[in-house]
């Protein structure tokens, strides 16, 4: 077998797959998220490894995995948290996530100093959420400690490094610090000198299916594995997500629901521009690239939106309810920005609506409205692409979002486009692991594996009287965001 290490914001989640793309068991371990002041994110690098191991020593004293039969191990990881360390490699401070939001200034900084034209290089606008902008509030808040610093890494590279001893940094989460020239592959030149970053600073770059060493021997002692299992780059989340869901032809478009909402489309090579618009980054895949735009409350505006006003029923039937009502939630719109928006306007003030409530609106009306709200910002993703002359006919949908037939109709309406599910979907653990498949040489390629591991289902289609209703309601939903936000900011 192969082990897929999935370290997220809350919690690792540790599959061991075997040769068949069959999950032979699962294990997983909770951490804390600290936030000592509002808008800090942060977590100890500690809690990663401890969490790692023991969910492996879990899979081998409880489900009776043998050490000697895991092959290979590789990664998916939270995006974007940067892990500060001495020359020692010891780490120096609490790492900082992808989801703090501390460095406003030091992305204004970044735009400053780099221009607008320096976007065809990263193929990124400097958000709050990335890891450069997160080394200069180190180092313009904390000297003492940035004096002290050597090197940096994203958290599944942290983790690699203590199982095996070499610290390497994967692609594509080093596309994610927003220091790299995403299509050469290298860090950029120019963004260590114009903030003084010396190169020795940026660890040497992998690709997601590079070997990275073999299980050290005081990680074996430490954790019950052998010497003999290799260890391979493997890739951030998102990326990771898309491997696992085959989401891997110029055709495809992957739609995911979780708490945030991720549109994503596989880029077969760099020379499409999309102006920062949306994020661009390196592929787990040795050149190739993927692109994607992100709604920060998707799932969580129907989670938000349940617990508040329907605290006692159960989901699935909550959100059967909104079949109830009609396309276009009898003239209910709802914008999902309740804890602000990144794709497409990059504003954390703004925040949600909704318009046109009638005194013969009942409750399954809003649960609709909301349903479709979600939907129609990840339309404005779409919107971006269709601008960008991106041409695509396949969504593949996976999360939360599809788990409803009726939510998974309302994407094909929206979209107007052929929505696809994924049987036994698996996460981005699944693409971890078919990235040690890979790396170890049971498979040709990452597609070749993906294929073999996932499998698609029932496919959805537009309505065109449907398509036609959400049509016009899209552009209303259009004209919110620039009316809200005057009142919001
Ligand atoms: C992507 C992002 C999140 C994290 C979550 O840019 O910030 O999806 O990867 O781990």
């Amino acid at each position: 077998v192969v082990l897929g290490v999935d370290l997220g914001t809350s919690a690792v989640k540790v599959s061991a797959v075997d040769r068949s793309g069959q999950i032979v068991a699962q294990e997983s371990f909770d951490y804390p998220l600290s936030q000592p002041k509002p808008g800090y994110s942060e977590q100890n690098p500690e809690d990663w490894v401890n969490g790692t191991t023991v969910a492996i020593v879990k899979l081998i004293l409880n489900d009776g995995l043998k050490a000697e039969d895991i092959k290979g191990i590789s990664y998916s990881g939270q995006m974007h948290g940067l892990v500060l360390l001495d020359e020692n490699k010891q780490v120096l401070r609490p790492a900082i996530l992808w989801n703090d939001t501390r460095t406003t200034p030091q992305t204004k900084e970044i735009a400053e100093t780099l221009g607008d034209e320096f976007i065809q290089v990263t193929r990124n606008k400097a958000l709050e959420g990335f890891t450069l902008p997160k080394i200069l509030w180190v180092k313009e808040n904390e000297p003492e400690i940035f004096a002290q610093a050597s090197t940096f890494v994203t958290p599944k590279d942290y983790v690699r490094y203590r199982m095996t001893g070499k610290l390497a940094m994967e692609i594509s989460d080093a596309a994610g610090t927003v220091a790299m020239d995403v299509a050469a592959g290298t860090w950029s030149k120019e963004i260590q000198e114009a903030f003084d970053l010396p190169a020795s600073f940026f660890p040497e770059i992998i690709q997601g299916i590079d070997y990275a060493g073999n299980i050290s021997q005081s990680y074996a002692l430490f954790s019950g594995l052998t010497t003999e299992t290799k260890v391979f780059g493997g890739a951030a989340d998102n990326a990771a997500g898309a491997i696992g869901s085959a989401i891997l032809k110029p055709n495809m478009v992957w739609s995911s629901i979780g708490t945030s909402g991720v549109v994503l489309k596989y880029e077969d090579n760099a020379d499409v521009d999309y102006q920062g618009k949306i994020h661009f980054f390196n592929h787990a895949i040795p050149n190739k690239f993927y692109s994607m735009g992100v709604t920060l409350s998707a799932g969580h505006s129907l989670n938000w939106f349940k617990s508040t006003f329907a605290p006692e029923e159960d989901f699935t039937p909550f959100v059967a309810t909104a079949s109830k009502s009609s396309v276009g939630a009898n003239g209910l719109l709802f914008t999902p920005y309740i804890v602000g928006e990144r794709t497409p306007y990059a504003d954390g003030d703004i925040r949600g609506a909704w318009i046109g409530i009638d005194s013969m609106h009942k409750r399954h009306d809003f649960v609709r409205s909301v349903l479709e709200g979600i939907i129609f910002s990840f339309k404005d993703i779409f919107e971006i692409y269709e601008n960008a002359g991106a041409k695509f006919d396949t969504v593949i949908a996976s999360g939360g979002g599809a788990k409803s037939p009726l939510w998974l109709q309302i994407q094909a309406d929206i979209f107007n486009k052929k929505v696809v599910v994924l049987e036994n979907e698996q996460g981005p653990g699944m693409g971890a692991a078919i990235l040690a498949a890979v790396g170890l040489g049971w498979f040709a390629s990452v597609q070749d594996a993906a294929e073999n591991f996932a499998s698609f289902g029932k496919e959805y289609t537009p309505i065109a009287e449907n398509v036609a209703k959400y049509r016009q309601v899209y552009q209303t939903y259009r004209e919110v965001y620039p009316a809200t936000a005057e009142l919001s900011h």
